[in-house]
């Protein structure tokens, strides 16, 4: 018995698909990984034919960005363009859930196995109220001939409360079994791996608690700014932007416990362990913003907003209990690199302490962007001489730069595959999002006005200040290991 699975993209128009959703698809298109008997039903208001919506994804398709980067072949966008229509219609209208129910039906009758359905929210928040009701009052919320999965996107809120909201509004029309929660940093080789090579191997796991750990750095820093997202940044800025999702998933990978099992329950119950025990101080958070950010296009002119953040916390865990972790993001910093650093205790005693270099700390980095990798800094003996030297035990993921896109899945390809086959390993639940929203509530709370910085800079001195007063100094990120240029176009 055939089955069909049909992909319903609200905001096909928008720049999350351009960007992501529709590269993600061709790859996969061109892997053979879509579902064998696939509808991609795309949605916005605009009037496009079908000869206007087919360029339209072509154009999408050829716009070089970051995230796909390798020849487009007409063959496959061909076949991916069978698969795909449009129907345009105001969500905000109950009278366009009776085409798309029209639609879905048609593609039900045409087959006489399982229906299964895929909704991805690609547009405003401000919608998913109008598109929960209308689908569910037309029936096409329930799961009777197959799976009915939504794909929502972050950030989900502002804060705890409206995240809360959120989620008991979804849990009127869904079960959370049905509901992928998207933050593609839980996609991204480059974290996943990192459960590998902690509980995966014998020899570092037992080196990661606060016996042998001196502290914890998290960088996530871009040398640019805001773009053309003022209209959406100015209402958000760094720390929920980026803080409350990306940073935390990372924070959880990288000091949560070994779960029980590799399964969904299992990974999401110590991430979520993690960010319930972290712990911060108002007091010792920096708020930034970038000279010249309220002249940006779409900017309040007195913004307050803050385009950079660092702050100190811990984790109030038996493994972690007082290592300082300092977390920092930021636009228009001097380079663009997001990173973990696991720094060890050096001993007092260390033979070559007198050498130069002598006291540096050995340092386990999970290079997250650019130069991916997992490498292990320590000190070795310069050739020839008595002097010590900086040395990397390195794992690239770039063997060279033609593996970009098919040895490296991009998150979105991963992310969209996942939900097709139902884990949600690497899907938030309710519970994370609104434990990660509380611990982001409690810095800003008491939300100081951002300190202007230089752009090209690290940010403000008082994020500098916030380390060295406990005799510490923001690693610079190296450059000099996994240092394997990009394919470009
Ligand atoms: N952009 C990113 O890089 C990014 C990254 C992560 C998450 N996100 C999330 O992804 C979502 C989309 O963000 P975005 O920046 O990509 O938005 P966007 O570019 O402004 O696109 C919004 C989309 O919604 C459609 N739309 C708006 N009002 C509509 C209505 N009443 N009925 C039907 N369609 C409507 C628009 O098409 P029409 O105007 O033609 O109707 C367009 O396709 C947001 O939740 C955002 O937080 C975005």
């Amino acid at each position: 018995m055939s089955e069909t699975f049909t992909l319903v993209i609200f905001g096909i128009t928008s720049n999350l698909a351009q960007k992501y959703i529709i590269q993600a698809l061709y790859d996969m298109e061109e892997k053979g990984a879509l579902p064998q008997k696939m509808t991609i039903i795309g949605n916005a208001r605009r009037k496009l034919t079908d000869s206007e919506f087919k360029t339209y994804i072509k154009e999408a398709l050829d716009k070089e960005n970051l995230h796909h980067q390798h020849e487009i072949k007409k063959e496959t966008v061909q076949n991916l363009l069978k698969k795909m229509h449009y129907l345009d219609g105001n969500l905000d209208d109950p009278a366009y859930y009776d085409r798309l129910k029209e639609f879905l039906d048609k593609i039900a009758h045409s087959s006489k196995g399982r229906d299964d359905r895929i909704y991805y929210l690609a547009t405003y928040p401000d919608l998913y109220k109008s598109v929960f009701e209308n689908l569910s009052r037309e029936g096409l919320t329930d799961e009777k001939e197959g799976f009915v999965r939504l794909m929502i996107e972050k950030p989900l809120g502002h804060d705890f409360k409206s995240a809360k909201q959120i989620n008991k509004l979804m849990a009127k029309y869904f079960k959370e079994s049905q509901i992928y929660r998207m933050d593609h940093y839980l996609g991204k080789e480059t974290l996943q791996s990192i459960l590998t090579f902690r509980f995966g191997n014998g020899l570092f796991e037992p080196l990661i608690n606060k016996d042998y750990v001196d502290h914890i750095q998290i960088t996530a820093s871009e040398d640019f700014g805001i773009g053309s997202r003022g209209g959406y940044y100015d209402t958000i800025g760094a720390l929920k932007d980026v803080g409350q999702n990306h940073q935390m998933q990372m924070l959880a990978f990288a000091t949560m416990d070994a779960p029980d099992e590799f399964s969904n329950e299992a990974v999401t119950k110590q991430r979520i362990s993690i960010i319930k025990s972290l712990q911060a101080h108002p007091e010792e958070v920096v708020f930034g913003q970038y000279k010249g950010y309220t002249k940006e296009e779409n900017v309040a002119h007195d913004s307050k907003t803050d385009t950079f953040y660092a702050f100190k916390a811990s984790l109030k865990n038996e493994r972690f209990n007082e290592v300082p972790i300092y977390v920092r993001a930021g636009k228009m910093l001097e380079q663009t690199v997001t990173e973990i650093s696991i720094i060890f205790k050096t001993p007092h005693n260390r033979l070559f302490k007198d050498l130069n270099r002598g006291m540096e700390p050995n340092v386990l980095i999970y290079r997250i962007q650019p130069n991916e990798g997992i490498v292990v800094r320590f000190l070795s003996k310069k050739p020839g001489s008595v002097e010590l030297e900086e040395n990397f035990l390195q794992y690239c993921y770039r063997l060279d730069a033609s593996v970009h896109s098919h040895l490296f899945p991009d998150p979105y390809e991963k992310l969209i595959l996942d939900a097709i086959q139902g884990d949600q390993t690497f899907f938030a639940d309710a519970e994370e999002i609104e434990a990660s929203w509380k611990f982001v509530d409690g810095l800003t709370g008491t939300k100081k006005n951002p300190i202007i910085y230089e752009p090209g800079s690290w940010g403000p001195e008082e994020a500098d200040e916030l380390i060295q007063k406990d005799g510490r100094e923001w690693l610079i990120p190296s450059n000099a290991f996994c240092n394997i240029p990009l394919l470009t176009r």
